[in-house]
Order: structure tokens, then sequence, then C-alpha cells
């Protein structure tokens, strides 16, 4: 049986939140951000490997249960990085997951594997429910099919073989990109959109942590 890991990034600042702490260190209901998605990933039967990547000054702190902990980069791109460097050689095949989000699911990770025992890569996505416009400045220049656009969410699968290739070329023509899928596509490759969650949301402002809590309390998880 082909072993996965799961690289679960947690070493931004979270400059949106306006926060003086780590974004992925912000309590949540009395837990850290962060433990929501790894405990869905450490709980999972399919995933072999958990590495955890937080701030440097953070590494010490963090409990290695089932886990390895690493530190990050300065860009999210670098964090994957060092995370990917510290899986071990048995995993073939890696999903990345970003800490801000803590709703990740057990039918996502299952859906993901999947893809992956298909031989393909691919990245949980949500169809824009919005009318979508193409603008310059605040003037309309165009009303876009929304059927051809899916907001991109984690996790996001791939033989790790291919993501590391892909992750060299990038850093060798300066490219950063906002996910994995982005450094994939630019190698060519196909990169499957694999039904992701409504729920499976990104903390990002105040506003969120606030819809998170509230959502915690509704659904009760
Ligand atoms: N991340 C990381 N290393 C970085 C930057 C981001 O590991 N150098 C992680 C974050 O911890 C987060 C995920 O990547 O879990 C998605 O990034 P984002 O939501 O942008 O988080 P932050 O970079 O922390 O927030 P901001 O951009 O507002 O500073
Ligand atoms: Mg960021």
């Amino acid at each position: 049986m082909k072993k996965s890991g799961v690289v679960i990034v947690a070493a931004g600042r979270g400059e949106r939140l306006k926060s003086d702490i780590p974004k992925a260190f912000i309590q949540l209901l009395g837990k850290p951000l962060y433990k929501y998605s790894l405990e869905v990933f450490l709980n999972h039967p399919d995933i072999d490997e958990v590495v955890l990547v937080v701030p440097s000054e953070k590494v010490g702190g963090v409990p290695k249960n089932r886990c390895q902990v690493v530190g990050g980069g300065a860009t999210r791109q670098e964090s994957v990085i060092n995370g990917l460097a510290a899986l071990s050689p048995k995993c073939e095949s890696v999903l990345v997951h970003d800490a801000a989000r803590p709703f990740v699911t057990d039918a996502l990770i299952d859906r993901l594997l999947a893809t992956l025992a298909e031989g393909k890569s691919g990245i949980v996505a949500w169809p824009v429910p919005d009318t979508l416009k193409r603008a310059k400045g605040d003037i309309i220049l165009e009303t876009v099919d929304r059927s051809h656009f899916w907001a991109a969410q984690t996790p996001q699968a791939f033989p790790v073989a291919i993501l590391k290739e892909a992750l060299q070329k990038a850093k060798e023509e300066n490219f950063v990109g906002t996910d994995e899928a982005s450094v994939v596509e630019r190698l060519g490759l196909e990169v499957c959109l694999v039904l992701g969650d409504a729920r499976n949301i990104k903390i990002t402002t105040q506003y969120d942590l606030t819809l998170a809590q509230a959502l915690l309390k509704y659904f009760n998880i």
C-alpha cells in the first residue's frame, strides 16, 4: 500500500487578522486554530505521516505527538518546501493543507486520496456562487460564465515527486504561487477539481474568526 503524508502549513503571521500572535495559534473556542485540522489528519486512518510547519520560534513549544514539527519560511511556498523536506521517503503522495482551514473533513480527504489512487493530482474547490464581472477599475467589461470558475480550497493532493519538481522549478524561475496547484499547472500537468465543502472556509479576517466560532457552536463540532 502506497503511503500518504500531509504537510499542514501554519507558519503565517496573520497580518490581515491584525493579531499579535501568529494566526494558527489564535484560540478558537479554547483550542489553537492549527489543532482543528491537525486532529482531523492525525485521526484519519489513511494518512501515514503528518508534518506541521510553524513559525520557527514556535517549533520548541508545539507538542510532537505523532507528528513532526518544523519551522516555516518567509512565504507560504517556502513553508511547504520545508514541510516536504521533513516527509519520509516512504510517502509517495502528499496532501498540503492550510492550518487556516479548520473545517477540513474526512470526506474531503477521502475524495483526494481516491483521486491520487487513480494516479491524478487534485484539489478541493467550490463553485463560485456569485455572478462574476470582469472589470477595469470599477467599470464592468463583461459578465463571465460562472460555470468556469471555482474557488480553490485545501487540502491539495499530489504525488510527492511531482510537487517537489514543480516547487523547485517555481523557485528557479522566481514564481511564487498562492497554492500548490498553480505551481504544478505551470509544468503543464493536469490537476483535477474535486468537490470541496462550503463550510471549509479559510480564516483570514476577524469576521472569519467570528463566523468560525458561530459554525462550531451551531454544528456542534
Ligand atoms: N503560511 C505559512 N508560511 C508563510 C505564510 C503562510 O505556513 N510564510 C500558512 C498560514 O499559516 C496559513 C496558510 O499558509 O495556514 C494560508 O495563508 P494565509 O491565510 O495567507 O495566512 P497568513 O499568511 O498567516 O495570513 P496573512 O496573509 O493575512 O498574513
Ligand atoms: Mg498570507
